[in-house]
């Protein structure tokens, strides 16, 4: 390991040097040949969207973000070449290739949505601070690390717009099992000998916390019993992964996931699934412009409580072969609405009935129930004349006639992405700064919104 280590550092010293060469773009990978990514990081993007055109026609869902980067950090676990099919074009997707590139995993996009993933008999098991500081679900790394390799270095994630984010229940889970953990000079450093299986109670159903323990949890010795698991789908996904890589996880998608360690694990390919937030997000595109439009390979079933929630508020949407189809004839009727966990109304979809409700008639009360401060988007949307008003975590929306287009600014992907989807129902134009949020998440969302009637541009300055 320390030979690798000193390997490792050396190269991965020799890419930082590379990096300076091309200026102000950071990045570590030799990942992908275009000029995508550098286009996406740049901070001086904006989406223009000029409002008042219904929506019309069909789109695909890309892979979902948040089972894609999973997928990929649960790929250490196996030495060799693993594929994965429907990885979404997105930053978020190349930030994970570069962590991964950095700890000496080749990984190339060998199509459109497609990526191979060849990863070698030892890595160095360290997650740097300009990654993690980059994307903060860099953290699940850990769970494999320790899981294959019996140590990991991870930069601890500062706060960002949605508060603090503390780990402090990915590592409960994992000392459970056995690792020991101590931080210094801004890491977390974590170490075990061989883990053994036990029951871990999570004290509440966090997402990254299941996540690290379930990956660790399939290699440890014996039995481990997550209780008060998160039932998210992308939970289920990866445990589909890890199932098909010779794991043994049982109940994943509920609360109780039963997992029996394994010695080995190997190499397979894997679609992912699609993504319930991009669903959500042109769902509401539609409920604030008006029209009708499928979401081809939507997938209904993960999407149940939106759906019975946009029908309160008089959208019509339903299951068809394609996927999803959806229509908003008329201005929609305020609701109140409280995020949860799966599978409640996910805090994703929060920014995105803000904006619904911005243009509803009558009132509606949106509650927060997971992350402190996720509402500074609302100052944004009361500069396009919405009526808003917070207090602690719950917005009173008092519904307006129209919004009226202005320059606002993208705090995070999916309040970037409502911005945008409030955009479509204003008069004049929106202009979206900082929209490299956007792109971590979203694949093409202007080239989507434009296929579907939309006057939407996507400006790189
Ligand atoms: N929490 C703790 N301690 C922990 C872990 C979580 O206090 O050890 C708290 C968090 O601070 C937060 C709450 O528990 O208040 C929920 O956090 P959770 O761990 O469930 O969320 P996450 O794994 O950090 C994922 C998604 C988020 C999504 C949340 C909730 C990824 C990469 N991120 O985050 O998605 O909002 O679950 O569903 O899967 C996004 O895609 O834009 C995004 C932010």
């Amino acid at each position: 390991m320390a030979v690798a280590r000193v390997a490792l550092e050396h190269e991965h010293r020799a890419r930082r040097e590379d990096r300076r060469e091309v200026g102000a773009v950071e990045r570590v990978a030799t990942f992908d040949p275009g000029h995508w990514y550098e286009e996406h990081t740049d901070d001086v993007e904006r989406i223009v969207v000029r409002g008042g055109r219904p929506l019309s026609g069909a789109v695909p869902i890309a892979g979902a973000k948040n089972s894609a980067l999973k997928l990929m950090a649960s790929a250490l676990l196996a030495e060799g070449d693993h594929v994965l099919e429907n990885v979404p074009r997105i930053v978020d997707v190349e930030i994970m290739s570069d962590l991964l590139v950095s700890m000496g995993v080749d990984v190339r996009r060998t199509d459109e949505h497609e990526l191979t993933i060849r990863v070698p008999a030892d890595v160095q098991p360290e997650a740097p601070y300009e990654l993690v500081e980059r994307m903060r679900a860099s953290i699940v790394v850990l769970g494999p690390l320790l899981g294959r390799f019996g140590e990991a270095h991870i930069a601890l994630p500062g706060g960002d717009d949605f508060g603090p984010r503390p780990i402090d229940m990915h590592v409960r889970g994992l000392e459970a099992l056995g690792a020991s953990f101590e931080t210094s000079h801004g890491y977390v450093h974590a170490r075990c000998d061989q883990l053994l299986g036990t029951r871990v109670l999570l004290e509440f159903p966090s997402v990254g916390a299941t996540e690290n323990v379930l990956m660790a949890a399939v290699r440890a010795k014996g039995t481990t019993v997550i209780e008060n698991a998160a039932r998210e789908p992308e939970i289920a996904d990866l445990a589909a992964f890890l199932n098909r890589m010779g794991g043994q996880v049982v109940g994943a998608g509920s609360s109780t996931i039963v997992i029996e360690g394994v010695d080995e694990l190997v190499p397979v390919r894997h679609r992912v699934i699609p993504d319930r937030v991009e669903t959500a997000t042109l769902l509401a595109a539609v409920g604030v412009a008006k029209g009708e439009v499928t979401l081809e390979g939507a997938r209904p079933e993960h999407l149940d409580m939106l759906v019975q929630k946009l029908g309160d508020m008089g959208m019509r949407i339903s299951p068809c072969s394609e996927g999803l189809w959806a229509a908003a004839p008329t201005r929609l009727r305020a609701v109140d609405v409280a995020t949860l966990p799966y599978p409640g109304i996910a805090t994703d979809y929060k920014p995105l009935f803000v904006a619904l409700l911005s243009v509803a008639e009558g009132v509606g009360i949106v509650t927060e129930n997971l992350f402190a401060g996720r509402f500074r988007y609302v100052d944004e949307l009361v500069r396009m004349g919405a009526d808003v008003r917070t207090e602690g975590h719950h917005a009173v929306v008092r519904g307006v006639e129209r919004l009226s287009g202005a320059p606002v600014r993208a705090p995070d992907i999916r309040a970037g992405a409502a911005l945008v989807v409030a955009g479509l129902g204003a008069e004049g134009e929106t202009v979206v700064a900082d929209a490299h949020h956007v792109a971590r998440g979203y694949e093409d969302f202007g080239g989507k919104l434009r296929a579907l009637g939309a006057d939407v541009e996507w400006w790189h300055e």
